[in-house]
């Protein structure tokens, strides 16, 4: 449905001439022709989208002014901004933000417009977006000035620049780490890294963090953070790795309610107190609730208690990116299960209303899992905004009740197993993500380091 008023849309360009005609002096090192959208014909595209896509991926729009303008003017709901200053002083970098739009995943329906505020700074950047082999890309013409004068819907700014976001998934645990960055200081943050670990050999390696760190490295950002959503159990966290690993020393952030996770599960395991501590001083900062910061030049974050998967989850709002680690999954999906200890469902739903409420509907949901249904055929997908959850959230959409989510969601909850490797990765990730300690043997010999799992005869 989309390709065809894409057709249209592409045909509807020839009514432009100037524009065609400025496009030749201006590209002297591509041939093929900028397609072009006219705002009316993009908001007609965004209007449907909204209604009928609950992954919002049929159309990436991309703002290419610099914040000062948007700050100034508003801007599109949904849009993304990429400063258009970075296409000047670095093209290299602009190309890899662009391809970030599709969270590391290859979105061949999906149709990538531009706009700036005339549509000259656009043209450049969707001949670069062409360049790179994003085939379905067009200009708006005419701009946010013509969007304006079209009488169509903006809005005013938000505290919601545009974060570079770029998305290293892990398959084996179907975790999603993020490296979150300001593209014009090059601050950034690293979400929920994943140490790999291989039950049967007894080890650990950082292969999946060699990655995440190439990557940092490649893109020459001044990683400052590393947040851990809340205490996994499904993976062991390498923020420790990274943290050694990379020269800015950045800090390690998780919820302050860590200490709750701590005791409870000291307790468990039977540990003692210098086994486990249940202070969170393994962590750098115990992030809490409403707390604000800034990210790079002008990015505003900021942090909400997302009780419910575990007592300590943590969503960050980053810009207008959100990090929401286990709580909503993606729409076909719904959130993560709320049968671990201290979880609660009642919690969750009032946590992902929490969300609904507080963020712009339009802020990009990041999420910490995916885990695609058998039959829906798709591959994985990290991403779709907060309306969407909205309108399609199979379990926490706006339409149904707290009684209703509780039922789905401890109706599901009685077919998941636990993590396959939910001990090593509790009692790595509640020590800030060390390893135990190392046992010594009477005569004061290493032993090695062991983790502790619980076992009984089954009913
Ligand atoms: C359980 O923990 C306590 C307190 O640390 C310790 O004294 C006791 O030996 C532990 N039990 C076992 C079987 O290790
Ligand atoms: C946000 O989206 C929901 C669902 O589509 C809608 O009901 C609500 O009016 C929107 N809020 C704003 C402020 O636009
Ligand atoms: C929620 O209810 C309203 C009013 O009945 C309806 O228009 C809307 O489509 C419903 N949304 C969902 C996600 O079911
Ligand atoms: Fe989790």
């Amino acid at each position: 449905m989309v390709l065809l008023h894409l057709r249209v849309a592409a045909a509807a360009a020839v009514a432009y001439p100037l524009l065609r005609h400025g496009s030749r002096c201006m590209s002297t090192t591509t041939t093929a022709a900028v397609k072009e959208m006219t705002p009316t014909e993009l908001s007609k595209l965004l209007d449907q989208q909204l209604k009928t896509d609950p992954f919002q991926k049929q159309i990436k729009l991309i703002d290419a002014r610099e914040r000062h303008e948007i700050e100034e003017h508003g801007r599109i709901h949904g849009a993304l901004n990429i400063p258009f200053s970075v296409f000047k002083s670095d093209k290299d970098t602009y190309a890899a933000a662009l391809e970030d739009v599709f969270n590391g995943i290859k979105h061949d329906d999906t149709t990538l417009v531009v706009h700036c505020m005339s549509g000259r700074r656009s043209h450049e950047v969707t001949q670069l977006a062409m360049d790179v082999g994003i085939k379905n890309s067009y200009n708006m013409v005419g701009g946010f000035k013509r969007w304006l004068a079209d009488e169509l819907a903006y809005e005013p700014y938000k505290n919601n620049h545009s974060p570079w976001v770029h998305t290293i998934f892990e398959p084996e645990t179907e975790t999603a780490q993020y490296v979150v960055a300001d593209i014009e200081t090059k601050e950034a943050y690293v979400i929920d890294p994943v140490l790999d670990y291989d039950a049967f050999a007894g080890t650990v390696r950082p292969n999946t963090a060699k990655a995440v760190l190439d990557y940092i490295q490649r893109r020459r950002l001044h990683v400052t953070k590393i947040i851990d959503t809340h205490v996994h159990a499904d993976h062991l966290s390498a923020a420790i790795f990274l943290k050694n690993a990379l020269p800015t020393k950045p800090d390690f952030w998780i919820g302050n309610k860590v200490t709750d996770v701590q005791k409870v599960f000291r307790e468990r395991y039977n540990l003692s107190n210098g086994e486990l501590k249940v202070t969170g001083e393994q962590f750098d900062h115990l992030v809490s609730e409403g707390e604000s910061w800034v990210l790079g030049k002008n990015i505003q974050c900021s942090a909400i208690h997302t009780p419910g998967h575990t007592p300590a989850c943590m969503s960050h709002r980053i810009g207008d990116a959100a990090f929401v680690g286990d709580t909503l999954f993606m729409p076909d999906i719904g959130t993560a299960r709320c049968d671990f200890p201290g979880g609660s469902a009642e919690q969750m739903y009032q946590s992902v209303h929490k969300m609904y409420n507080a963020w712009p509907n339009d802020t990009r949901i990041f999420v910490g899992h995916d885990y695609p249904p058998a039959n829906s055929h798709r591959s994985y997908e990290v991403m779709t905004t907060l309306e969407a959850h909205k309108r399609f959230n199979v379990m926490v959409n706006e339409n149904i009740s707290v009684n209703e989510y509780i039922q789905k969601r401890s109706a599901r909850d009685k077919q998941l197993r636990a993590p396959r490797y939910i001990h090593p990765s509790l009692q790595t990730n509640l020590r800030g993500g060390n390893l135990p300690d190392n046992e010594k043997t009477p005569n004061g010999e290493q032993a090695g380091k062991f983790f502790k799992i619980p076992v009984r005869w089954a009913e």
